[in-house]
């Protein structure tokens, strides 16, 4: 269960550069330290003018700054985006500011500079706790690296995620229970912990590199969830797991049907029925921006449904699902429903399997 501070407005702004590119990845991000910070200001700036027009008189209780790796911006670029976001939004006086941050791509001076622009939450991509595995997935960081800057990001931040990736290739489930529990005595508000995914675009995809079988996959899931739930770090969503309170409130817009906007390349954004996208090519962007289109009613529904049913230990209205898709889903043990009928809850079992479980219930 999550808690949220209503009602969730957020602006999620897409950095599309990373150092290097690692071999899993199928953000939209390309290598380059050096870009041209002038041409994405003026393309960020515009694209926050636009939305506003149709937004700014919402409060702004959230902002993400994601990519690719965003911390490879500097402080006084971030100043004058944070700046332009100011200009054109009230922002709460809680709003949370998560930055995304990578160990090899950040300092404990950059981190303080952020944190002095009104950063309060940090989100590092570790992967992996060992270092035969980091060099498998391609990361330009040791353990060593990723732990030291945690200790300085926990002297800066009072917020922080920390990113893992597991069910890699060959890997069993003492090692990974060994890992997570490497992970836990950081004792960190919120972790990240994703199953390796094979994209098709991706160097694995064309390598053809297999995570482990269904089976080991499960097993994994099921371990996480229990040394998360008895560490009090219970997962909120398929793969987030937060202390009580510690949620990600941006991240919550996305699952509970909110409004957001997406700025730069790449992002989209939800206000209302008015989906936004924006080209998937920097010079693109830059030349085009967002665009906007009308969605259906229902189209934003089945939206609604299939990142709301992400969520768990959390109820979901039943209003609009097809009747024997539920009487099904629950002979099948997928979901629990409350004594009124209103509400259905994703159970563990229901969450292994989400496609179906969104597909019944929509049937
Ligand atoms: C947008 S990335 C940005 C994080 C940051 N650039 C980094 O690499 O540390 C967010 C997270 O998605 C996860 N991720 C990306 N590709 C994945 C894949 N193929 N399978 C599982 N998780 C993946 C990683 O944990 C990554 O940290
Ligand atoms: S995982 Fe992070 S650092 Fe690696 S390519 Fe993707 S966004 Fe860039």
């Amino acid at each position: 269960m999550h808690s949220i501070k209503k009602p969730l407005f957020g602006i999620y702004l897409h950095w599309p550069y990373c150092l290097s590119k690692c071999p899993y990845c199928d953000f939209f991000s390309h290598p380059c330290s050096a870009p041209n910070e002038d041409i994405l200001l003026a393309g960020y700036i515009r694209d926050l003018k636009q939305m506003a027009n149709l937004t700014n008189t919402r409060t702004l209780t959230s902002i993400f700054l994601g990519g690719g790796t965003p911390s490879l911006m500097s402080p006084s670029f971030i100043e004058k985006i944070m700046q332009a976001i100011t200009n054109q939004f009230h922002l709460s006086e809680d709003v949370e500011i998560t930055i995304e941050a990578n160990p090899d791509a950040i300092t404990l001076d950059k981190m303080r500079d952020f944190a002095n622009l009104g950063i309060n939450r940090l989100s590092i991509g570790v992967q992996a706790l060992n270092d035969s595995d980091l060099l498998f997935l391609g990361r330009r960081h040791s353990v060593k690296t990723a732990l030291t800057r945690i200790e300085e990001a926990k002297s800066v931040f009072a917020r922080i995620n920390m990113d893992l990736i597991y069910a890699r290739p060959n890997q069993t489930l003492k090692q990974w229970e060994n890992e997570l529990q490497n992970a836990l005595s950081l004792e960190l508000e919120h972790y990240s912990l994703y199953q390796l995914t094979i994209e098709e675009n991706t160097v694995f995809g064309q390598k053809n590199i297999s995570t482990v079988d269904e089976k080991t996959a499960e097993q994994l899931y099921r371990l996480t969830d229990q040394i998360m739930t008895n560490a009090d770090i219970p997962s909120y969503e398929v793969s987030n797991y937060a202390k009580v309170g510690e949620e990600s409130q941006h991240n919550l817009i996305y699952w509970t049907g909110g409004n957001y906007l997406g700025i730069g390349p790449a992002a989209h954004g939800r206000i209302g029925l008015t989906a936004s996208t924006s080209p998937k090519s920097v010079d693109k962007w830059i030349k085009e921006g967002i665009s906007l289109e009308q969605l259906t009613p229902q189209e934003r529904f089945e939206e609604y449904v299939l990142m709301g049913l992400r969520l768990t230990h959390t109820p979901f209205p039943t209003q609009g699902l097809s009747q024997n898709g539920i009487q099904k889903a629950l002979k099948l043990g997928w979901i629990t429903q409350s004594d009124n009928k209103k509400t259905i809850t994703p159970t563990l079992d229901g969450t292994l399997m989400l496609n179906e479980l969104i597909l019944t219930v929509l049937s």
